[in-house]
């Protein structure tokens, strides 16, 4: 028997928009349902013409309307007019429980926890352990927001592999879905490679932008920020915005590296916001007959601890290329993320599961990856 026109619909409301995660139907991305006989032709609307996640949609949609009883699909992709966008971004905002970033929020209003990644110096594998630790977080359950806030020398889009640009709905920036997190960076907006040289007040305006207008899962646990190194204008701007936030300090095991480390640590207290701990990075080689060498030194990151009176959260091995990871979804490969079997992998699963520990964060059950 041929299937009706509403139980199509049906089957669509089981599809969800990958990056917006929420039914096409409810997002009425779906425009027109033809049925004939046991073929079925649906038309899709997406939120941007060649969405490049537009064949995962497409391919879903088909496989929902053949699990329904169809024996033929065609699914033809079309593309929103501008009315259709303000539409929905009205209705994003109304139904969604999206939030934006208010800088003048009271710490302990929502539940939100917020970590920033500082460094004292470039190049000691901040942006790494950011990502590293953001999807260990997310692999232990936890629903996990990410924002590259370097915005001159960003580089998550490149650990991550993430080649797509955010849903942009008028003035509503949807992160993308990555690795089961949610990411923006200033990386999804410049063309590829192209310098940032904004000055001043554009860069004031990226920054109020990145707070006003991305707007996240309001039930999100943990937002982390991928904060620019040292302590310039930057890093001292985006820790005042958010002052609710604490900060995890990463470090390698050298005095030096150390020394400079301290500096940021010290602005992070001057700012009444409080460290979370310490992470050492390339800390040393294991050989395979298990000894560890010390390429870098030792006792940077437990010493840096001990001057803030806190705790080493972790001792990340110097490491090799990653083999990378492939997204279920989108089928990037993040070639900066460890997987979870990897010798390093388990190290951030460490790192997360003190995090999580020292923080009293739970891992939602219905999510445990
Ligand atoms: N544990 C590690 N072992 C080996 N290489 C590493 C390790 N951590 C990071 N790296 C490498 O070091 C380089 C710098 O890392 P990353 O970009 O994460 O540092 P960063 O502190 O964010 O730098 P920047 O100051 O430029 O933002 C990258 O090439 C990265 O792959
Ligand atoms: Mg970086």
């Amino acid at each position: 028997m041929a299937l009706t026109v509403e139980e199509v619909r049906e089957a669509l409301r089981t599809v969800e928009d990958p990056e917006l995660r929420q039914s096409l139907v409810d997002l009425d991305m779906v425009k027109d349902i033809e049925v004939e006989g046991d073929t079925v032709r649906v038309v899709i609307a997406l939120t941007v013409p060649n969405c490049p996640l537009q064949g995962v949609i497409s391919e879903r949609a088909k496989e929902a309307i053949l699990a329904a009883g169809a024996k033929k699909v065609y699914v033809r992709l079309t593309a929103m007019t501008e009315a259709e966008r303000q539409a929905l971004a009205a209705k994003l905002q109304a139904s969604k429980g999206l939030v934006t970033l208010t800088p003048d929020r009271p710490p302990g209003s929502e539940k939100t926890v917020y970590l920033t990644v500082s460094s004292g110096k470039g190049g000691v594998g901040k942006s790494t352990v950011t990502a590293n630790l953001a999807y260990a977080l997310a692999r232990s359950g936890l629903k996990v927001g990410l924002i590259d806030a370097d915005i001159y020398g960003f580089s998550i889009p490149e650990i991550l592999g993430i080649r797509r640009q955010p849903t942009v709905l008028e003035k509503l920036i949807v992160p993308l879905y990555s690795f089961g997190m949610s990411v923006i960076s200033m990386g999804f907006f410049v063309p590829h490679n192209t310098p940032v040289i904004w000055r001043g007040p554009m860069l004031g305006k990226m920054l109020d932008t990145f707070f006003k207008e991305v707007h996240w899962d309001e039930d999100l646990d943990v937002l982390l920020f991928d904060l620019p190194p040292g302590t310039g204008d930057i890093p001292l701007d985006i820790s005042r915005r958010v002052s609710w936030a604490m900060d995890i300090l990463v470090t390698t095991p050298h005095p030096t590296a150390t020394r400079v480390a301290a500096r940021a640590g010290a602005m992070t207290l001057r700012l009444n916001r409080s460290i979370l701990g310490i992470v050492e990075n390339m800390s040393y080689v294991e050989c395979p007959d298990g000894t560890r060498v010390y390429p870098f030194g030792e006792g940077g990151g437990r010493d840096l601890a001990a001057h803030f009176r806190t705790e080493l959260l972790a001792q990340i091995p110097l490491a090799g290329d990653s083999p990378g990871v492939e997204d279920p979804v989108t089928g990037e490969t993040a070639p900066g993320l460890f997987p979870a079997d990897h010798p390093v992998g388990k190290v951030y699963a460490s790192l997360a599961e003190k995090v999580m520990e020292k923080l009293g964060l739970e891992p939602r059950p219905e999510a445990v990856r």
